[in-house]
């Protein structure tokens, strides 16, 4: 086929570079094209959860859409929620106890992945004129390797952005692009290694042996950024190895984007005056789009008439909450995490974080109209009076993280007020306002995210917008401590009046009894901790409505149990949704993918595993 276009007669010359055969980029062009199924895909699913929802508002009937037909249920089972082999995915690998190996992918991210190296390694072979001479060849395969390193760079900087566009229109999170962006990099630095070898053997033909060609090499500015270029590469193949990431994560942060400058310099400069200079340029501009959409947003989220602060109080359990009032708010969706600065604590580097809750003016945002919210960001553009407040709940772990949760133990009161900046929001891909019942799973800080969809349930039924009319919260505790984690939360949300109804059992016809039922079950999974301790008098236990089970239990949960009593007493469609531990996810994964019948239950996972 030939890899560039070089008339037939014309003979090679050694410093010209033939335009590209565009046929070199028919990978990409196969890519874009998955991609385009994918968001068909994404958006049908989306458009008939929106058509459920309003005819359940319409009707108030919802039994119809407890059923699933049998092939959605395989695909769900077999495809879509898959681990790759039998349980295993957000439970990190680890060699002894401390070297982080990473986590395997699922089962439908594995197969992307390896229809993506295939055809990467398929048009590697198939642009090469085999038959001809060996040199020929030897040149078209050093040609095609370098072309298939340089047609990557776009879709591995595209993966590893925050804001990348595809994840809002794909519905797929971050989590599977920055799977995607490692391994999109491995393919691109095995094509760059290839390329260089054959290159060189190329010039030590031309130049009669290896010490010319490695004199030839060392003189020519070509050459010298090209071999910049794959040193900074092959040096982010090893410093990006999950031991070393996980290990030394800021290091890693830091040295990495270093690196990605050398060789994107580097590569510039090899590619001076070859059409895959345009590739290049395309990298780079999605990169500078991504680092200008950050700067910008940090800097109109957080500094209006005044800068954005926050106070960080100390909790049990090495658990800080963050209460942010930020300078211009956004309207907030369950399921959003932002990226915190905190320049006293730890400079310029970010985190993210899961927005657990949010209030106006110090009263909960759910006593307002809901629909108030998104006309925050006009109210504080126009000097609007207003004060928002986001609130995170922040385990103390390594870096940043560790210090931050040390100062506020070391402050008067375990309390201090630092500057801080959010960026976000970003994720809240999922709305459960479609589906009847609701079962939400957290296991420690995990409680995040739950937390934040209580609060949007208990707003959409207000405001009848959502068909949630059975939500119940498992949350898996060490200690009897961490339920002040959420207590003053829980007490805002137990005096909600959507929840104050006669707590009647509820079938079939819900809509004939239109309350919540909500029922939170808490698990102290250390033995040293017992339900007994928990005081009829604590802020809880006197603010739960009588309509609001609360149960405390000894031990971890047995999902499967927990399922079945859920499904027994389903409404409409379920969705059952775990934010903890990776052993939690995969535990519950396994469950739902287990009970996958004639009844729609979906999976959703929020575990923390980049
Ligand atoms: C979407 C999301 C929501 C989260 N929500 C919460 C929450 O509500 N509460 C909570 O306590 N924790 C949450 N986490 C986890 C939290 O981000 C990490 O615990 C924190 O970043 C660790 O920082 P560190 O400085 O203490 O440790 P480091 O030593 O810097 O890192 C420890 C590990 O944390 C991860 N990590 C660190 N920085 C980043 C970063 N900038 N981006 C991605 N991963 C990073 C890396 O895997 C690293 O190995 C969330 C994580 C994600 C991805
Ligand atoms: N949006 C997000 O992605 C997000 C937000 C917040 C937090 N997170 C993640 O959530 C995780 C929780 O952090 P943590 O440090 O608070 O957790 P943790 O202390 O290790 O565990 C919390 C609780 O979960 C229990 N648990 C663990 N595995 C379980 C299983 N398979 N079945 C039942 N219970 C189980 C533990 O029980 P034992 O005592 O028996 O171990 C413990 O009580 C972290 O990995 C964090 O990064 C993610």
């Amino acid at each position: 086929m030939g890899v560039d276009h070089l008339q037939p007669g014309e003979a090679r010359q050694i410093d010209y570079h033939p335009p590209m055969n565009v046929a070199l980029a028919t990978p990409m062009f196969i890519l874009a094209g998955a991609l385009f199924v994918l968001f068909v895909g994404r958006t049908l699913i989306r458009l008939y959860h929106r058509r459920r929802l309003r005819e359940i508002l319409r009707t108030d009937k919802q039994g119809r859409f407890k059923r699933r037909s049998a092939i959605s249920t395989s695909l769900y089972k077999h495809v879509f929620h898959a681990p790759l082999f039998s349980i295993r995915h957000s439970r990190y690998l680890k060699l002894g106890n401390n070297i982080h190996m990473g986590i395997l992918p699922l089962r439908f991210e594995a197969a992307l992945l390896a229809v993506y190296i295939a055809i990467n390694i398929v048009f590697f072979f198939v642009m090469v004129d085999w038959w001809k001479d060996w040199d020929e060849v030897i040149f078209e395969f050093q040609y095609s390797a370098g072309s298939m390193a340089v047609l990557n760079l776009p879709g591995l900087v595209l993966a590893a952005g925050r804001n990348n566009p595809l994840v809002p229109l794909l519905g797929i999170k971050f989590d599977c692009f920055n799977l995607m962006h490692r391994w999109v990099g491995r393919t691109i630095i095995f094509s760059a290694l290839v390329h260089m070898i054959a290159a060189v053997r190329m010039k030590v033909f031309e130049q009669g042996g290896l010490a010319a060609a490695t004199l030839l090499i060392w003189n020519t500015k070509f050459f010298i950024c090209g071999l910049v270029a794959i040193f900074a590469f092959t040096a982010i193949l090893f410093q990006s190895l999950s031991p070393v990431r996980h290990a030394f994560y800021e290091a890693f942060l830091h040295s990495h984007i270093a690196l990605a400058i050398m060789a994107f310099v580097g590569l510039w400069y090899h590619l001076e005056g070859m059409s895959h200079q345009n590739v290049m340029l395309v990298t780079v501009v999605l990169w500078g789009f991504d680092r200008a959409t950050r700067l910008a947003c940090v800097i109109w989220r957080n500094i209006g008439t005044r800068c954005s602060k926050a106070t960080v109080e100390m909790l049990p359990g090495d658990v800080a909450r963050v209460n942010v009032t930020v300078a211009r708010p956004w309207r907030f969706k369950a399921g959003q995490y932002a990226y915190l600065y905190m320049p006293s604590v730890g400079l310029w580097t970010s985190h993210p974080f899961s927005v657990a809750w949010t209030s106006k003016d110090g009263t909960s945002v759910l006593d307002k109209d809901a629909t108030n919210s998104s006309n925050d960001s006009l109210d504080r553009a126009v000097g609007g009076s207003q004060e928002t407040t986001v609130s995170f709940l922040v385990k103390g772990r390594d870096g940043l993280t560790s210090k931050l949760v040390r100062k506020a133990g070391n402050s008067p009161e375990r309390t201090f007020n630092a500057i801080t900046l959010a960026e976000g929001p970003y994720g809240g891909l999922e709305s459960l306002d479609s589906y009847g019942s609701v079962l939400l799973v957290a296991g420690g800080i995990g409680i995040t995210h739950p937390i934040a969809y209580l609060l949007e349930i208990v707003n959409g039924f207000a405001s009848r917008s959502t068909a949630v009319r059975r939500v119940t919260l498992v949350w898996v505790v060490r200690s009897l401590d961490h339920l002040s984690w959420i207590q003053p939360w829980m007490v805002s949300l137990f005096s909600h009046p959507a929840l104050q109804g006669p707590n009647v059992p509820k079938q079939e016809s819900y809509f004939e009894l239109p309350e919540l039922a909500l029922s939170i079950q808490i698990y102290l999974s250390n033995r040293d901790s017992s339900p007994e301790d928990f005081s009829p008098e604590s802020p809880w236990a006197i603010s739960a409505p009588t309509g609001v089970a609360i149960s405390i239990n000894t031990g971890r949960p047995s999902f499967r149990d927990t399922l079945d009593v859920e499904m027994a007493h389903q409404v409409g469609a379920m969705a059952v949704s775990v934010c903890g531990p990776g052993e939690m996810g995969d535990d519950v994964r396994q469950v739902v993918r287990a009970k996958q019948g004639n009844k729609k239950v979906d999976f959703y996972e929020e575990t923390f595993s980049w």
